[in-house]
């Protein structure tokens, strides 16, 4: 009895609160009470939240308010004032703990991509610096990168020749070679591109990343909800069971690091530099922030974050160049003028205006992180005057910016020389392409990404040609879903250029 008037009352309560919207609340459409507007959501686009939001803000306004659940705020902001203002406001740089974070993270609150406040801030600052001494965004892993480079054009040109067509299934085949740049700076090793243990992890990253829902994911849920409630994971894309694999590897990778014995000079890589770190720490303080969880939680948000954005926008603009083979002619004759016979490199960069002018083209058309990693607040504040409480999750649509015919003409169209002078020899820098963010939380890896991204792509034009397979479908633009894009697996007809 007394349970049933308990219920009853906390029933009423969630009722009254989530048809309650809180004062100079963002207009938006209302939900029912306890599940708010989550049933309804994809009702505006079954398959994309990005698109979704996108029409839902052609008729509520560029920033719109509904709750998700019983009494979670959900922001979602379109126009580029709205989310530049967001961005740019760091009551806004929270991020939810949510299911997914939390998975990630042993069940706590560590890493850099999901954490706040001063720990947030220690961690990246440090992560940051010192993955930039390492050669991130420097000449310095040119050589390294041009190794990887050179292993990925054997394999393709292999693949190529092994089939009486030529035709190459380009299925997962960049992940390893961008992982391993990255790998070599943390843990100052590589991986054989067929290691079957390190395709294993490539594949449970790749199937988190698809399986999971940017918005759902992002909503937090009661630890006791998520563990009673297998439908509750199920429909939020929790997956624990692959993030496990992923830990233990790199538990391992630690352990090794751990036994051996370093001199000062041994300290050539990420997680050597945090180990002696952790233990300078411990000696002087013994609760600090350094420990070895939260070593294997920022390791993990690296793997997870430069695995499938890297290859996946490589793999995006090969599509497009596949698509518009005019573009790719083009692109191979500024890489041959310039290059000569040789590869592309960073030194050369600013002599491809129209190389570089396709890469950014193919950012902007696939945005593979069009909703950023979702932003909280951890304060109420205001996006465009409208109140945005304390503890809103706040959604930014970067690839509504992106798209937007107010600022891109024929924003569907792939284009590159929209974002040259007339003359086509200068890059213009437009204010509304940001595809790592702006403010305080940018893309941690972008100077990493951006030079991996160039050198790939570039190369890979260079030597190959890619056309369609004949009699195929054309390599297809929709984007897989998940956290963020992925390209589908595509296959091309890939012959050497002489
Ligand atoms: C083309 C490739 C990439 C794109 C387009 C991209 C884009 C982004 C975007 C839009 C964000 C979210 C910004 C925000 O929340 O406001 C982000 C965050 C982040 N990215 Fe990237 N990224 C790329 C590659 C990488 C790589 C290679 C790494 C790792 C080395 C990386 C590490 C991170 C991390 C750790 C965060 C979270 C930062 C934080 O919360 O403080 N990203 N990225
Ligand atoms: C360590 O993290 C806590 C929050 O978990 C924070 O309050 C504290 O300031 C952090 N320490 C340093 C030195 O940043
Ligand atoms: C080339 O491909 C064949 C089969 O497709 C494979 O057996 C061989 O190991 C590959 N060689 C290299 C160098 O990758
Ligand atoms: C590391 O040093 C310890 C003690 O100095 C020694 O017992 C051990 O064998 C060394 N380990 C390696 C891998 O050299």
């Amino acid at each position: 009895m007394i349970f049933e008037i308990f219920l009853t009352i906390l029933l009423v309560s969630l009722i009254i609160k989530a048809t309650k919207r809180p004062w100079n609340f963002p207009p938006g459409p209302r939900g029912l009470p306890l599940v708010g507007y989550l049933p309804f959501f994809s009702s505006w686009d079954p398959q994309y939240p990005h698109e979704a939001m996108k029409k839902m803000s052609e008729v509520y306004g560029p920033v719109v308010g509904l709750f998700m659940g019983p009494s979670q705020t959900v922001i979602s902001v379109c126009s580029h004032e709205a989310v530049k203002e967001a961005l740019l406001n760091d009551d806004l740089n929270g991020r939810p703990y949510s299911a997914v974070a939390l998975a990630r993270a042993f069940g706590e609150k560590l890493g850099i991509m999901f954490v706040t406040g001063q720990f947030w801030q220690e961690q990246r600052r440090f992560t940051m610096r010192h993955l930039r001494d390492l050669g991130f965004g420097k000449t310095s892993i040119e050589d390294q990168m041009m190794g990887e480079l050179g292993d990925l054009i054997k394999d393709i040109e292999n693949k190529s020749q092994s089939d009486s067509e030529r035709i190459v299934n380009f299925k997962g085949i960049f992940q390893v070679s961008v992982i391993n740049i990255l790998w070599a700076m943390i843990a100052g090793e590589r991986f054989q591109r067929t290691d079957p243990k390190f395709q294993q992890l490539l594949t449970a990253n790749e199937l988190i990343f698809r399986s999971g829902n940017v918005v759902r994911g992002s909503i937090p849920i009661p630890a006791f909800v998520l563990k009673h409630f297998r439908f509750v994971r199920d429909f939020i894309g929790l997956k624990t069971e692959l993030i496990e694999p992923i830990q233990k590897f790199i538990q391992e990778t630690i352990e090794d690091h751990q036994h051996r014995n370093l001199t000062e000079e041994d300290a050539d890589n990420f997680i050597d530099v945090y180990l002696k770190e952790m233990n300078k720490q411990k000696a002087e303080n013994p609760s600090t922030n350094f420990t070895n969880k939260q070593l294997i939680s920022t390791i993990t948000d690296l793997f997870s974050a430069g695995a499938e954005s890297t290859s996946g926008s490589i793999g995006f603009a090969i599509i497009h160049l596949i698509r518009d083979q005019q573009v790719q002619k083009k692109m191979q004759m500024e890489l041959d003028q310039v290059c000569g016979e040789f590869f592309p490199t960073l030194n050369h960069r600013s002599s491809l205006p129209y190389t570089e002018a396709v890469l950014m083209e193919a950012q902007r058309c696939s945005s593979i992180a069009p909703l950023t990693v979702p932003h909280y607040a951890v304060k109420d504040t205001t996006i465009q005057g409208y109140t945005i409480p304390k503890d809103s999750v706040v959604m930014l649509n970067l690839d509504a910016v992106f798209k937007n015919p107010k600022y891109w003409n024929e924003p569907e169209v792939f284009r590159p020389e929209r974002h040259l002078n007339e003359d086509g020899t200068k890059v213009i820098k437009n204010d509304h392409f940001y595809p790592f963010g702006l403010g305080k939380r940018l893309c941690l890896g972008e100077s990493l990404a951006r030079n991996t991204y160039f050198l790939f792509t570039a190369a890979l034009i260079k030597k190959f040609r890619f056309e369609p397979v004949p009699n195929g479908p054309l390599p297809s633009l929709a984007p897989t879903n998940g956290f963020t894009l992925g390209y589908q697996g595509f296959k091309a007809v890939v012959t050497l250029r002489s």
